[in-house]
């Protein structure tokens, strides 16, 4: 077993590791050098992919998070109307949904039942429903009209990781697809992200390169009995995750916000010693997100938190409030996730391991649940 995990002490810290490759190969034969983009298994008619007036991302967990951070990339560049609900609720609440709309199931396994059902009731309301999944001929792919392969390998550790960055770099490609196919508001946009999406492995790599802080910080943090995540645009569905993987394999209450929701609530939970991820949208964004999220740190600093930030190279901004920085590569605003969710991995991993966990094994879980 120690060989299968290629010296990793476990299947997790492995696959983390492995995204670099995994993003790569899920770019692979769908974008070439010159910023192509090719994606011959969307087979769907042109025609019906025009005509369609909403995307409803169905999916549980992890792969529910992807969904949420490829909403924010679609409904930009495509203008479509996007949706993204919890596979189990949208089943059984009588969604809207009709010939005319698109429905994409994220699932790693391909096998999990709550989203099997709501892709069955989308076809049976007429929709037409686009998979992305990791596992080849597994039951969702095949009971849709098309499938977008993640090719991110297989994924052992129950919490996944891998399959995470792959879903939004192949949701990305659905939607830049799409943004072509029917025309964008942003064309020059859309031809920027499709040439810097190929950087994006190397960038991942450059903050793996950098995980001795991070497994540094857990073993520091391994006492720590809740932990909070802010993000704002598509950070909070990075800080949704990085709270679900603290869950998930170290048992630590943890919760995700909205940075933007910390003075409507959340900040009433911030006292003394309370620690505090926040996740830094890039200064050169369009909007001033930035200053908004840099202040917030300066909130929660001035009660006490201890703020460990995360922010692209070169933002001095955030330096005078926070305990710690853990830096990312400077990214498309879009393409941040691929990058900042990647510390927030190690750290749970890490810190799981440092409790004595067994990190791929967590109690309670399966890797894949096959029942509604
Ligand atoms: C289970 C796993 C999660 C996973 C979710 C969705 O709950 O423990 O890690 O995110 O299922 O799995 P799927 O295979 O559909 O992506």
């Amino acid at each position: 077993a120690a060989a299968e995990k290629d010296g990793y002490s476990s299947f997790m810290l492995k696959e983390i590791n492995e995204q670099p490759l995994a993003v790569e190969q899920t770019l692979m034969g769908r974008l070439d050098q010159h910023g192509n983009l090719m994606l011959d298994e969307l087979r769907i008619d042109e025609s019906i992919l025009r005509s369609v007036d909403k995307i409803v991302v169905v999916a549980c967990g992890t792969a529910a998070y992807a969904g949420q951070v490829a909403k924010y990339a679609i409904e930009h560049w495509c203008r479509i109307p996007t949706e993204v609900e919890l596979a189990h609720e949208f089943r059984y609440r009588d969604p809207i949904v009709n010939e005319k709309t698109l429905v994409v199931a994220f699932s790693q396994s391909g096998e999990t039942m709550d989203t099997l059902m709501a892709v069955r009731h989308a076809r049976e309301q007429g929709a037409k429903v686009v998979s992305i999944c990791n596992t080849n001929g597994s039951t969702i792919p095949r009971e849709s009209d098309a499938v977008i392969y993640t090719h991110a390998g297989p994924e052992i550790a129950v919490a996944s990781t891998k399959a995470f960055l792959s879903q939004i770099a192949a949701a990305y490609l659905l939607g830049l697809y799409l943004a072509q196919l029917r025309g964008t508001k942003f064309p020059d946009e859309v031809r920027e992200v499709l040439r810097e999406l190929q950087e994006i492995p190397a960038k991942i790599q450059t903050v793996l390169d950098a995980g001795g802080e991070v497994t540094d910080l857990a073993r520091r943090m391994s006492d720590a009995e809740s932990v909070l995540f802010l993000g704002r645009h598509v950070g909070y569905p990075v800080a949704l995750e990085g709270a679900l993987k603290l869950k998930e394999i170290a048992y630590i209450h943890a919760e995700g916000f909205a940075a933007g929701e910390l003075k409507h609530g959340p900040i009433a939970l911030v006292e003394e010693g309370q620690p505090v991820f926040v996740i830094v949208p890039s200064p050169r964004g369009r909007d001033s997100l930035h200053a908004k999220v840099v202040s917030n740190i300066q909130e929660v600093r001035a009660r006490g938190a201890i703020t460990i930030v995360i922010a692209e190279e070169g933002d001095e901004a955030v330096t005078p409030y926070a305990n710690e920085v853990i830096r990312v590569p400077q990214a498309p605003v879009l393409l941040a996730p691929l990058l900042t969710t990647v510390p927030l991995q190690l750290f749970a991993c890490q810190l799981a391991d440092s409790k004595g966990y067994d990190v791929d094994q967590p109690r309670n879980l399966a890797k894949s649940v096959t029942v509604e």
